[in-house]
């Protein structure tokens, strides 16, 4: 396997094993763990088909240069030797981002600045002419991690975020990051054999998000550009080749994906993205209070959510969530019931003891992922369990 290289995929806090996982079922070699990001090794179509099919990573960044550097001096003259004209042209736009784990460099900003400089240095000496920065839609997104005195630069193969599905063309007001979504799902272990449900589906993030995983759909299929599109190796052909096989390998689902909100405006822009997504045959949504439903048959259902938090949708904590716990227990008899909030202060009012607490983000807040089992009789053993 002399063409694997190593790549690095960037996620979300506590999402770190489950992208391990994914990476493994979709067959990458030397799979390590890392703190908000997974390193691996595959060749370049095996690049390709991450980012067409992860579903719980940001980006999939390529190191392609690493050294040893203690001072700013180092950090030029080892950027300027860099042959960056094996990647870039001088006509190419680029950006760079910059991430210090060390003590020798205080500003990502200045560290990102000096490699900027040095490298257009170099395409100035070489070429009389030098390549622009585009912060918005760079062709080259170049990453600069300085951990201790390592520096690794990797080249962005993603660009604009993974999450950025192409199927969300309509957003509610607090709409959940499709990562943080499908990782959830996820972490909710359902195993797609049952149906399943979003009490609240805002944009239907999570529904859409449950129909992939279901389906084992890539989720990034319909996007419109990665950035390796952009480089010298670029190979259409193999792209199609890969995107043709990881279609190939979508599977069945016989259940049913239910969305509810009590808004007219969250059900239509829902339905939007639905259709954008093309799974109108598996999900099915409609504008209730979820508060006045029930459970329509005895099977096992799986439930995750995102409830209002106050933070952004004002509401009364104590009586909302007093009323998830009250409908959950009264209405849905035999289900798991997962629900991400930034409140901690919420889940006291649920009024039902969660069987798991999982710490995760959503955005820059510190959430907890609940998930209480519903089965007949919870009021009872909740009471006989509770110290
Ligand atoms: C945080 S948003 C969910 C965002 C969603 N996950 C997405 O990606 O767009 C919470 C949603 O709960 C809905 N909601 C609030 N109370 C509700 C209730 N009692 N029944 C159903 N939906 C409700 C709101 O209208 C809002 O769309």
């Amino acid at each position: 396997m002399s063409d694997d290289f190593k790549m690095v995929a960037k996620t979300f806090y506590g999402f770190e094993s489950i992208l391990a996982d994914e990476l493994l079922s979709l067959g990458a070699r030397n799979i390590e763990e890392g703190v908000r990001n997974v390193s691996f090794y595959g060749d370049l179509g095996f690049l390709y088909k991450v980012n067409l099919a992860l579903s719980t990573s940001v980006r999939v960044l390529k190191p392609i240069t690493s050294f040893k550097i203690t001072d700013e001096k180092d950090l030029y003259s080892s950027i300027y030797n860099f042959n960056w004209e094996d990647y870039l042209d001088v006509d190419d736009t680029f950006a760079i981002e910059s991430n210090l784990n060390t003590d020798f460099f205080s500003h990502s900003l200045f560290v990102s600045q000096r490699v900027k400089d040095a490298l257009v240095d170099r395409f100035r000496k070489l070429f009389k002419k030098r390549p622009n920065v585009d912060r918005d839609d760079p062709d080259f997104k170049i990453n600069c991690h300085i951990t201790d005195d390592v520096c690794t630069i990797s080249l962005d193969s993603s660009g604009k975020p993974l999450n950025q599905r192409g199927y969300r063309s309509e957003t509610n007001i607090a709409p959940i990051n499709e990562v943080l979504a499908a990782g959830i799902v996820k972490l909710s272990g359902w195993d797609c054999e049952s149906d399943f449900l979003d009490p609240m589906c805002g944009s239907g993030t999570l529904l859409i998000e449950a129909a992939m995983y279901a389906k084992n759909y890539p989720v990034n299929v319909n996007r419109k550009h990665f950035s390796f599109q952009n480089w010298k190796d670029w190979d259409s052909d193999l792209f199609e080749l890969i995107k043709a096989s990881t279609l190939k390998k979508v599977k069945p689902f016989n259940y049913k994906i239910t969305g509810y909100d009590k808004a007219p405006s969250a059900i239509l822009k829902c339905n939007q993205n639905i259709i954008n997504a093309g799974f109108t045959d598996i999900i099915e949504v409609s504008q209730d209070n979820f508060f006045t439903t029930t459970k329509n048959n005895e099977n096992f259902l799986q439930i995750v959510f995102n409830p209002p938090y106050g933070e952004r949708l004002q509401i009364d904590i104590e009586s909302f969530y007093k009323q998830i716990g009250d409908t959950l227990k009264s209405n849905y008899t035999n289900s798991n019931a997962w629900f991400i909030t930034s409140s901690l202060e919420a889940l006291k009012y649920v009024g039902l003891r969660p069987s798991r607490k999982i710490k995760l983000f959503n955005g820059k807040l510190e959430s907890r992922l609940a998930k209480y089992e519903i089965y007949s009789g919870t009021k009872k053993i909740h009471k006989l369990t509770k110290k």
